[in-house]
C-alpha cells in the first residue's frame, strides 16, 4: 500500500463522510444514488442489534477508503463484509487489500471463524458482490475467497403507466373481498402481528426487515387479512428506498392472488415516491415476479466465503 495511507476504526459520527465517499466510489449509479440510506442501513441502524466494525483508510486528512463489517446476529462465528469502497483515483494501490486484511483480523479477534462477502440480513446493502463490480470480484479471488452461491435481484419497471408492474389491483381486490379477505396498508400498530406471522411462517429475519419498513420514511408495507388473521404481507424500503421485499403469503392462501395484489400495491407506492425501477431484492420465485409485475432478472451477485485462521486455531498449531 502507498506510504502515507493509514487504516483506523471510524466512529458513527463519521457516517456522513462515509456516505459521501460511497457516492463517489460506488461505480454503479443506482448504488451511488442511494449511498446515504445504504450506509445508514448498515451502520448505525445495524449496530443496534449486532456488532459492526467500520474501517477507514486515510491519506493525510482525507478519507479514501471504507469497509463496513459485521458479525452475524444469528451466529457470532460468522463475519460479514457488508461494504467496501475505495476512492476511484486511488485504486490499485493496495487500499482495498489492506482494508480487507484488517477486517479479517478484526473479525477473527471478535471470534469469527470465517468471513462472508455476502449480505447479513436484515441489514444489507447487497446479497453479495454485483458481478459488474468486477474489480471487487478480482480482489476477492486475489485474497483467497471462494464463490459458494449466486443471487439475483429482479427489476420492475415503474417508469411508465403501461408497465405490468403498475397494473390495477382493483378487480383482484374485489374478488378477494368476496372471500372475506381485506387488503390494506399496514400501520406501525400492525408490527407485532406481522412479525409473529413472518417468524412463525417463514423463520429467518423478515420480522426485523418488517420493523425497518413500518412507519419509516421511503418505506412501507401492505397486508392481507381475514377476520383479523394475517394471510400475507409485502414490504419495501427497509434497506433502501428502491428495494422491494420481503413478502410472504400463508401457504394455505397461496394461489388466491394475494401476493400479486400486495406486490403491486407496494410498487405503486414506490412509483409515487419517485422510484422508476424497483429492485426486488435477493429473489426467490422468478415466475411469480415475472408474471405479477413483468419483472426481469437484472442484478446478479456472487457470494464468497473464506475460513479465517482464528487466534484459537493459531494457538493450537
Ligand atoms: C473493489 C475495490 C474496493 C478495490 O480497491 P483497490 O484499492 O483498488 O484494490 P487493491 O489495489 O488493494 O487491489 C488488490 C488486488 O485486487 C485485484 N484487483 C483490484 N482491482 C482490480 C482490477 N480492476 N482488475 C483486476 N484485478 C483487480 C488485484 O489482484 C489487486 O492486486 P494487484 O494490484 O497487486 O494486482 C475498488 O475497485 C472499488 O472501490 N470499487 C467500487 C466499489 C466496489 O466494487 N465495492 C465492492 C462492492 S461492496
Amino acid at each position: 500500500m502507498d506510504a502515507g495511507i493509514s487504516i483506523a476504526e471510524l466512529t458513527v459520527e463519521q457516517t456522513p463522510e462515509v456516505a459521501a465517499l460511497c457516492r463517489r466510489a460506488l461505480d454503479l449509479p443506482e448504488d451511488a444514488a442511494e449511498a446515504g440510506p445504504l450506509v445508514a442501513t448498515l451502520w448505525p441502524r445495524a449496530a443496534a442489534d449486532r456488532t459492526v466494525r467500520v474501517l477507514g483508510a486515510h491519506r493525510e486528512e482525507e478519507l479514501v477508503g471504507v469497509l463496513i463489517s459485521s458479525l452475524s446476529a444469528a451466529d457470532g462465528r460468522v463475519g460479514h463484509v457488508d461494504l467496501l469502497a475505495v476512492e476511484p483515483r486511488l485504486r490499485r494501490r493496495g487500499v482495498g487489500r489492506a482494508l480487507l486484511g484488517h477486517a479479517e483480523r478484526a473479525l477473527a479477534d471478535l471470534g469469527a471463524g470465517e468471513v462472508l462477502l455476502a449480505g447479513n440480513p436484515p441489514h444489507y446493502a447487497w446479497p453479495g458482490i454485483d458481478v459488474r463490480y468486477t474489480p471487487a470480484v478480482c480482489l476477492a479471488l486475489a485474497l483467497g475467497y471462494r464463490q459458494d452461491r449466486t443471487a439475483w435481484n429482479m427489476t420492475a419497471d415503474l417508469s411508465d403507466d403501461g408497465s405490468p408492474a403498475l397494473r390495477s389491483t382493483e378487480v383482484a381486490e374485489a374478488r378477494l373481498a368476496g372471500q372475506a379477505v381485506t387488503v390494506r396498508r399496514a400501520e406501525p400498530a400492525d408490527l407485532p402481528a406481522l412479525a409473529a406471522f413472518a417468524q412463525a411462517t417463514f423463520g429467518g429475519t423478515w420480522d426485523a426487515e418488517l420493523a425497518g419498513s413500518l412507519g419509516r420514511p421511503d418505506a412501507g408495507c401492505h397486508l392481507a387479512e381475514r377476520h383479523g388473521e394475517v394471510l400475507g404481507f409485502a414490504a419495501y424500503g427497509s434497506s433502501r428506498p428502491s428495494w422491494f421485499g420481503p413478502m410472504g403469503t400463508a401457504p394455505a392462501a397461496e394461489g388466491s392472488g394475494i401476493g400479486g395484489v400486495l406486490l403491486r400495491r407496494c410498487l405503486r407506492d414506490q412509483r409515487a415516491a419517485g422510484v422508476e425501477a424497483a429492485q426486488i431484492g435477493w429473489v426467490g420465485p422468478i415466475p411469480f415476479y415475472s408474471g405479477s409485475a413483468g419483472a426481469r432478472i437484472e442484478r446478479v451477485f456472487f457470494l464468497y466465503r473464506k475460513p479465517l485462521r482464528t487466534t484459537e486455531t493459531a494457538d493450537s498449531q
